[in-house]
């Protein structure tokens, strides 16, 4: 199957370049004699996976031993190693049984022109917008979408959105009126679960997110209450073209796991301009112990810059002055998403 070409918004600080340089050093200086030992194991791992797909073996065994050894390999390789064996996975094969799964079909094709986008993560939150597209898939692709939607990382994202719920109605109880700011919000799918965004406590909530589209749907969902879709991107925060106001709580999911440290440094800096004092800033960002990593840069052609808590400290540390705020930095409960949690003291 012919790769996609890598294309991301023109509106973002997030680019094809930036992710190479993060993950893999920006080399091609992959060794080539480890690289061919390890391709042989790629190539061992692939062919396993294939031909048990031809002999109707469980999907669910064969993705997740495959998922093992790729996240294995990954691990073992070495960034320009690794780099080099992407593609190979990519082109094998085997691909033509895993495109059957509409969440690894969807996150391959980037049909909305970038990784990452809101109907990715309605896919693999298993929101009822995304029925429809799963039901077009072979049994296979459904069967494997199983496997991949139950992922520790794919329920890590569903808690992520509970806990940021919970962040928003926390919130709302603390202070009366509250107003809260997501940054690159998607389609906001927290909204459908906040109380109080259903008992009319919050006094807005504004929803940023540089895809129209996405912010098409949030609109779509939310009349006539406290969500205000905003069009803005990472680019025009950083130079800062939009006039806000301040709020209680200002958070970003799914967007540091694109971002370099200097970028989520400079995003945080003016984040924090937007955060009143005793209010809170908080980020997620999918961790470095994550186990699908191997999974979702070959088969789903989805890398993301994985961190942990010492990662999350230093972003922190950079951007504001650590006697001025609070901080907790957590883990959801698999460990597959790490949060940062900065309050600025009143
Ligand atoms: C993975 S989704 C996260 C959606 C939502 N926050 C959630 O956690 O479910 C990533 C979102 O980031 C947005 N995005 C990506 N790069 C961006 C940028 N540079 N500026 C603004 N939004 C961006 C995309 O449009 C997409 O809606």
């Amino acid at each position: 199957m012919p790769k996609p070409s890598f294309k991301l918004d023109k509106y973002s600080a997030v680019t094809a370049k930036i992710a190479d340089e993060a993950l893999y050093g920006n080399t091609n200086a992959a060794e080539p004699a480890k690289t061919l030992v390890s391709q042989g194991h790629l190539m061992l791992a692939l062919e396993l996976a294939h031909s048990e797909f031809k002999r109707d073996v469980d999907p669910e065994i064969i993705v997740a031993r495959l998922a093992k050894n790729l996240h294995e390999l990954r691990r073992d390789a070495g960034p320009a190693v690794w780099k080099a064996l992407i593609p190979v996975a990519q082109q094998h094969p085997v691909s033509e049984y895993l495109q059957q799964d509409p969440f690894t079909k969807w996150s391959f094709e980037k049909p909305r022109g970038y990784s990452g986008d809101a109907t990715l993560l309605d896919i693999y939150y298993q929101h009822k917008s995304a029925d429809d597209i799963i039901a077009q898939a072979t049994e296979l692709g459904r069967e494997i979408y199983h496997y991949t939607s139950n992922a520790d990382s794919s329920v890590a994202g569903r808690e992520r959105c509970e806990i940021l719920t919970d962040y928003v109605d926390k919130t709302a109880a603390d202070h009366p009126n509250a107003e809260i700011l997501s940054i690159a919000c998607g389609h906001l799918r927290e909204a459908e679960k906040s109380e109080a965004l259903k008992t009319n406590s919050l006094k807005r909530w504004v929803a940023l997110d540089q895809d129209p589209q996405s912010l098409a749907t949030v609109r779509h969902s939310n009349p006539g209450n406290a969500v205000q879709p905003v069009e803005g991107s990472v680019r025009g925060l950083l130079g800062r073209k939009y006039d806000l106001g301040q709020f209680d709580l200002v958070y970003a999911s799914g967007l540091y796991d694109y971002l370099t440290v200097p970028i989520g440094v400079r995003l945080m800096q003016r984040c924090w301009d937007f955060v009143r004092p005793g209010g809170k800033f908080l980020f997620a960002n999918f961790s470095d112990e994550i186990k699908t990593d191997g999974y979702m840069e070959t088969f789903m052609d989805w890398p993301l810059i994985l961190r942990n808590g010492s990662d999350m400290e230093e972003i922190v540390n950079g951007s504001v002055d650590r006697n001025s705020i609070d901080l907790n930095v957590f883990y959801g409960s698999n460990r597959n998403i790490v949060y940062a949690e900065v309050t600025k003291l009143a």
